[in-house]
């Protein structure tokens, strides 16, 4: 999960990496209020999870409440690079005399940790990657010895900090892995940490990204989740723990076992360029357990999507018998009652088939067809989502 600048900077203020005064604003009037309340210059930023939104016009120097809310004005609502601007941070004006660059990550290719440091920041560190290399250090951080006072002068003196800002950049970087240790961060990026006229080292811009595997043993980071950008049928799967991924088609998927899921999808494709060129709406995989709870929730989920036009139960028996899943299907259909509104085709193979399959032919719900294999399956699901 990727931070707000704004965010990021609360977490450096709480660890202690130096940082300027900010604070939010949702409208230019209080934009100017923060102005008002910091004093002096300030500069007005967008509240965006991309890249380069100086560039954009999303960051304006502000000497007055008034240029502070004329900022606001101009930058809320701008759109940089698809992402709609709802949120500004008024931030103290920084003395800037030089920008450098720092940020340490997860290296998933040498399992290990990396961090890339350069003397020159403030341009985009994509860029200085590709013209000069050797500008920009990279160096490995081993996970078990950590980031300690020591390593951080030695990652100082590969980006080229001159021997009178080793001492001073060091245990800013001890402070920043920190950060990224004890928040379980995947991504602590400075770009521009900087040195003030006044000889002071200062953090004025912020990415974090939180891995969100360690979510269960940091219950705080989910106050800092984005609830306006998650797709609202992803929310809902996410209450019942459903591993549900929204896409952009008209054929529900309900599958379990993420390998069989993803076969679903492109049989479903495949079958559906034959009817119209309709495609799978979603993934949703149920898991092992398919219980009749689980799988109400699952159809909940899907035919709350209004562009689902008919859904694919996809399940292989194995652990779990056709018997209890035939059983799921029917209770959930009869706990969904009149929210079940769009045609299921069902195709159960595996353990215990011919009973599950006589489960839903007892049933006999007017909604339910059965399928004798996969593919005729997606077949008739393609086909009723044309029709
Ligand atoms: N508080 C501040 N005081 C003075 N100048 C600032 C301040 N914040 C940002 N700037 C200037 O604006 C430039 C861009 O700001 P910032 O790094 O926050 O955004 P960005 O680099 O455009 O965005 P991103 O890092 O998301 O690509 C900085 O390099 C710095 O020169
Ligand atoms: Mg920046």
């Amino acid at each position: 999960m990727d931070l707000f600048e704004y965010q990021a900077r609360d977490i450096f203020e709480k660890y202690g990496v130096p940082v300027l005064p900010g604070i939010i604003a949702d409208t230019p009037a209080e934009a100017r209020a923060a102005a008002e309340k910091l004093g002096g210059v300030t500069v007005v930023k967008a509240q965006v999870k991309v890249g380069g939104r100086g560039k954009a016009g999303g960051v304006k120097v502000a000497k007055t409440p008034d240029e502070a809310e004329a900022a606001a004005e101009a930058i809320l609502g701008l759109d940089i690079k698809g992402h709609v601007v709802k949120r500004v941070m008024v931030a103290a004006g920084a003395d800037i005399k030089e920008e450098y660059y720092f940020s340490v990550l997860l290296d998933r290719a040498n399992r290990s940790y990396l961090s890339l440091s350069s003397y020159e920041g403030g341009m985009e560190i994509e860029q200085l990657a590709e013209e000069r290399p050797d500008a920009l250090a990279r160096v490995e951080v081993d996970p078990g010895e950590g980031l300690d006072l020591a390593k951080a002068k030695e990652i100082a003196i590969a980006a080229k900090f001159p021997a009178e800002l080793v001492d001073q950049v060091a245990p800013v970087f001890v402070t920043l892995y920190d950060v990224y240790v004890k928040e379980d961060a995947t991504l602590v990026e400075v770009n521009p940490l900087i040195l003030t006229g006044g000889g002071a080292i200062l953090a004025i811009d912020g990415k974090v990204s939180l891995d969100e595997n360690a979510a269960f043993r940091r219950p705080e980071h989910e106050e800092l989740e984005d609830a306006a950008a998650t797709d609202p049928l992803e929310a809902k799967a996410k209450e019942h723990d459903l591993n549900y991924v929204k896409l952009d088609g008209q054929v529900g998927i309900i599958g379990n076992g993420a390998g069989l899921v993803m076969s679903t999808l492109d049989v479903v494709a495949y079958a559906g360029e034959n009817h119209g060129g309709v495609k799978p709406a979603n993934f949703l995989d149920i898991g092992g357990g398919a219980s009749a709870t689980i799988m109400a929730a699952g159809l909940d989920v899907i035919l709350g999507d209004e562009q689902v036009k008919s859904v694919f139960v996809n399940v292989f028996g194995g652990i779990t018998s056709c018997v209890a899943v035939a059983d799921g299907i029917v209770k959930a259909l009869e706990i969904l009652g009149d929210a079940a509104t769009k045609p299921l085709v069902v195709r159960l193979d595996g353990n215990q088939v011919e009973e599950g399959r006589a489960i839903l032919a007892a049933a006999n719900h007017p909604l339910v067809t059965i399928a004798e294999n996969m593919d005729q399956g997606a077949d008739k699901a393609a086909e009723l989502a044309a029709a």
